[in-house]
């Protein structure tokens, strides 16, 4: 397998919005992240992932792209952005951006030009279809962010695409203008020095041609057939990495939601020329009641036969990106461990032990080091997010769930969950800010913060400190093969990892309760690696405490 600088690195990603404020308005910014790069250096991340810093009206915070070159004014300037990648790149951290291009915001000047005429220059930038009239659309499709995909405009009469809100039209990439214009950006962006892509919902750039209903699933078609990973969506990345990608020294990974091995290894291939890695979903979906929503954990039996068919199936020929959340997900340690407060700091390091020591590239989402949980919400007001703001009118108020059933459901899943500000230290809003918070801060900021847990050794965030030192020190847990033991187990996640001369034992109890485990025979005696436990594993039969993690490393 070959060895690569983003195989080896750990990716930090920050969601600028709720990072770090710097002047007392609310709002994250540019200088909020540069006063947090001596934290970052601290824990020993390689590499940042910047969630869109671009001029945005906001209506998904940032994902609404209306000018690819220049910085949200809430955010800074460019200025401050190139302060930033310097100050960065200073301390040995890359940083990678976001690459919004499946869609731009309508106030993106190719959109204002596109809806004036249908003999515009730009009007072929973007998708325009004739409906019947006013009131019905071309076809069926439903957004995203509910209700249709297609908009009416009535300055010509006809229909605009937008898979997501109604201010994120999409762009056309059949039109070669539209590939040109995207390169030459990027190209841009690489030019001044940056460290890669994250690609916005890039398996969803190809849309087929014929535009035919989708299968009714509540109130709308789905689109997904004839969107994600439509007709030419390799040909337009191939190209992509033969204009921009291949020229650079950077890294990419593609967010590709419905990707299954089999596409990743063509997305994602060591030969295949597209891209570095994506994130594939599988493990952070399909727990749904009620479209995505639900208040059900995934049974682990699940959860580790889908890791590990990804594994698997990529091991030597694509490569995998890890993560258990991001900024669309809920909080790791709320979903997938346990946040009462007793449990909280064990699981918490489980899960990173657990998520770490697997072959692929590890992102940790911001405040996810810290052991950030769920934001406890009392009412739909305290949501800021459009997906669960429109949710919970399209399911609740004008749906068929009660707010008794749907509550539950639409707090456990919320993207806000994992919005709402870091947390610096015990002064009041976490030392987020000053001012108001654009989002409230989660009240328990006196317990888990930064400064108190930086100060304790025995932290969440000293623990992450550890992991990522000891893939530094340890090329197994970057190349090793990967291989399930005690695969019907329904409390413990137990994988080995073999490099040459070295192996190690994962073992990972994902339950609050007491777990027996005996250590198998040829790990008897192994010295341990790390720890979530204190006193832990001094025998070869014994009882694992709720959400006990260790690794033994053993010379072959
Ligand atoms: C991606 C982003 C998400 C955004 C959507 C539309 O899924 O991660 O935050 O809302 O694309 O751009
Ligand atoms: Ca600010």
């Amino acid at each position: 397998m070959n060895r690569a600088w983003w195989k080896e690195a750990v990716i930090y990603q920050i969601y600028p919005r709720s990072f770090m404020d710097s002047n007392g308005d609310g709002i994250g910014d540019l200088q909020g992240i540069i006063s947090r790069l001596d934290y970052l250096e601290y824990l020993g991340i390689d590499v940042i992932w910047l969630s869109p810093v671009y001029k945005s009206p906001n209506d998904d915070n940032g994902y609404d792209i209306s000018d690819y070159q220049d910085i949200m004014e809430e955010f800074g300037t460019m200025t401050d952005f190139d302060q930033l990648l310097n100050a960065a790149h200073k301390r040995g951290i890359r940083i990678v951006m976001d690459l919004v291009v499946n869609h731009t915001s309508d106030e993106h000047r190719w959109f204002v030009e596109s809806r004036k005429s249908v003999d515009n220059p730009y009007r072929d930038y973007y998708i325009w279809r004739e409906g019947p009239d006013a009131q019905t659309p071309p076809n069926n499709w439903g957004s995203c962010f509910g209700g249709s995909a297609w908009e009416f405009d009535s300055e010509t009469g006809m229909y605009y695409l937008h898979l997501f809100s109604r201010k994120q039209p999409d762009l056309n990439w059949d039109n070669p203008e539209v590939r040109r214009e995207v390169f030459d950006m990027m190209s841009w962006w690489c030019e001044k020095g940056i460290d890669g892509f994250r690609m916005d919902v890039i398996s969803m750039i190809s849309k087929t041609k014929e535009m035919p209903d989708g299968e009714v699933h509540g109130l709308y078609g789905d689109y997904g057939p004839y969107c994600v990973h439509g007709p030419n969506v390799h040909r337009y990345l191939q190209e992509m990495n033969e204009k921009v990608l291949a020229k650079y020294d950077i890294m990419t990974v593609g967010e590709t939601a419905g990707v299954t091995t089999e596409l990743a290894k063509q997305y994602a291939g060591e030969n295949t020329h597209e891209l570095n890695m994506v994130f594939q979903f599988e493990h952070v979906e399909g727990d749904g009641k009620y479209g995505k929503w639900t208040d059900e954990k995934l049974p682990l039996t699940t959860l580790k036969d889908t890791l590990s068919r990804w594994q698997t199936e990529l091991y030597g020929t694509a490569w995998n990106s890890l993560f258990w959340n991001n900024h669309d997900q809920p909080r790791a340690v709320s979903r997938f461990g346990d946040d009462r407060p007793q449990y909280r700091e064990a699981s918490a390091k489980m899960l990173a032990t657990c998520l770490h020591m697997l072959q692929g590239t590890p992102y940790i989402y911001q405040g996810e080091e810290l052991g950030m949980t769920n934001y406890p919400f009392e009412g739909p007001q305290d949501f800021r997010d459009i997906e669960s703001i429109n949710a919970y009118k399209e399911w609740c108020v004008h749906g068929v769930l009660s707010h008794e059933v749907f509550w539950p459901c639409i707090t456990f899943k919320s993207r806000d969950n994992a919005r709402t500000p870091v947390q610096w230290d015990d002064s009041p809003q976490g030392g987020f800010t000053t001012g108001t918070p654009w989002i409230p801060v989660n009240p328990n900021y006196r317990e888990i913060n930064a400064r108190a847990e930086t100060a304790d050794p025995g932290s969440v965030f000293h623990y992450y400190r550890k992991l990522i030192a000891l893939r530094k020190q340890n090329p197994v847990i970057v190349y090793g093969k990967y291989e399930l033991l005690f695969r019907e187990s329904q409390e413990l996640f137990v994988y080995t990892r073999t490099l040459g001369q070295e192996k190690l034992l994962v073992v990972c109890n994902f339950s609050p309760r007491e777990t027996p485990f005996a250590v198998p025979d040829e790990f008897v005696g192994a010295p341990l690696l790390i720890s979530n436990m204190e006193n832990a594993y001094d025998r070869a039969v014994m009882d694992l405490k709720p959400y006990e993690a260790f690794v033994l490393k053993k010379n072959l």
